[in-house]
């Protein structure tokens, strides 16, 4: 397998290629370019890491030299929010750098499985599909936006309020990843009984988890850590699959048929060419019915705005 790292000389790129020169599979390759002319001192860094992955760096303006041969594309490159700005404040600069980097996946790696972070998803994972699409290359099972960080921060603060074990809480996070967009199915979280006002404050909770790192590194950017954790779990999701483990679940971000919106945050069973089926996110409270209902319409105006951008 080989994992192509876009932006990995970015908070979130160098956290993501850490985590995956340890943790990725004996053999594979790990390719990381960056516009930053540090990308291939990154990659030598790294390199001294004692694993069994092959590691290479790239900068400048083509990422090609790194794509080529990709199974799995991550891409985090772009900016990132500053206090006061919704992640839709990113679209005017990212909104490019992403269609100019899809457009060079297609060319260099067309089967690949691409995972986006830049932000905003909603947006941004529509841009590629378009492009995708213009070169004659979309497969909708192989594109996917990357929502990890709203299930593991739904995982750490269900924990935290019910004082149980993070690694024991699984919870499905459906929707998109912005704002009320993020809808965390916390009716269905087995064993953790909730309160109707817990259940309220830990969905705005959920929703605000981005602004509240944003406020708190006070202009020093957004997730970054825990994104890189969050990435390398979808990430390492995806390669396993690839290489044929089975009963492999995470939610995405993907161009499913749902019902509600063109693309639709749902648990997704991964296989060797990528979404292998589409997977019911089960029975949900009228709470999070209303709040699915109420959220349709910001979900589909982003996704209509990468649409029109290409
Ligand atoms: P960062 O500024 O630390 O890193 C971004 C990197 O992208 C930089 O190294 C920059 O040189 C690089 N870059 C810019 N243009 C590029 C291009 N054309 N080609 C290649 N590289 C390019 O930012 P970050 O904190 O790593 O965040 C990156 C993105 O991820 C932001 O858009 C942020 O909003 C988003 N994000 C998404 C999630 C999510 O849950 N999906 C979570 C956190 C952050
Ligand atoms: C997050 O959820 O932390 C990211 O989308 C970054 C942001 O701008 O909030």
């Amino acid at each position: 397998m080989k994992v192509a790292v876009l932006g990995a000389a970015g908070g979130i790129g160098q956290a993501l290629s850490l985590l995956l020169k340890n943790d990725l599979p004996a053999g594979s390759e790990l390719s990381l370019y960056d516009i930053a002319p540090v990308t291939p001192g990154v990659a030598k860094d790294l390199s001294h890491i004692p694993t069994d992955v092959a590691i290479e760096g790239f900068a400048g303006e083509d990422p090609t030299p790194a794509l080529v041969g990709a199974d799995l594309v991550l891409i985090s490159a772009g900016v990132a929010r500053k206090p006061g700005m919704d992640r839709a404040d990113l679209f005017n600069v990212n909104a490019g750098i992403v269609k100019n980097l899809i457009e060079k996946v297609a060319a260099a790696c067309p089967k690949a499985c691409i995972g986006i972070i830049t932000n905003p998803v909603n947006t941004t994972v529509a841009i590629a599909r378009e492009v995708l699409k213009n070169a004659g290359v979309y497969d909708k099972n192989k594109l996917f936006g990357i929502t990890t960080l709203d299930v593991i921060r739904s995982e750490t603060f269900i924990a935290e309020a019910k004082g149980l074990k993070a690694t024991d809480i699984k919870v499905n996070v459906i929707g998109g990843h912005s704002g009320v967009t993020i809808l965390p199915l916390l009716s269905q979280v087995q064993g953790v009984e909730f309160s109707d006002e817990e259940i309220a404050s830990l969905t705005t909770r959920i929703q605000n988890a981005g602004t509240e790192v944003v406020e708190a590194k006070a202009g020093g950017g957004s997730a970054t850590l825990s994104m890189g954790q969050a990435a390398a779990r979808f990430g390492l999701s995806v390669v396993a699959a690839l290489n044929g483990k089975q009963g492999v679940v995470e939610c995405t971000y993907v161009d499913a048929g749902s019902e509600h919106a063109e693309f639709f945050a749902q648990p997704v069973l991964l296989g060797k060419n990528g979404v292998e089926k589409v997977l019911p996110y089960g029975d949900i409270s009228a709470f999070e019915q209303t709040a699915l209902t109420e959220m349709l319409d910001t979900l589909k105006g982003d996704i209509q705005k990468g649409v029109d951008f290409v």
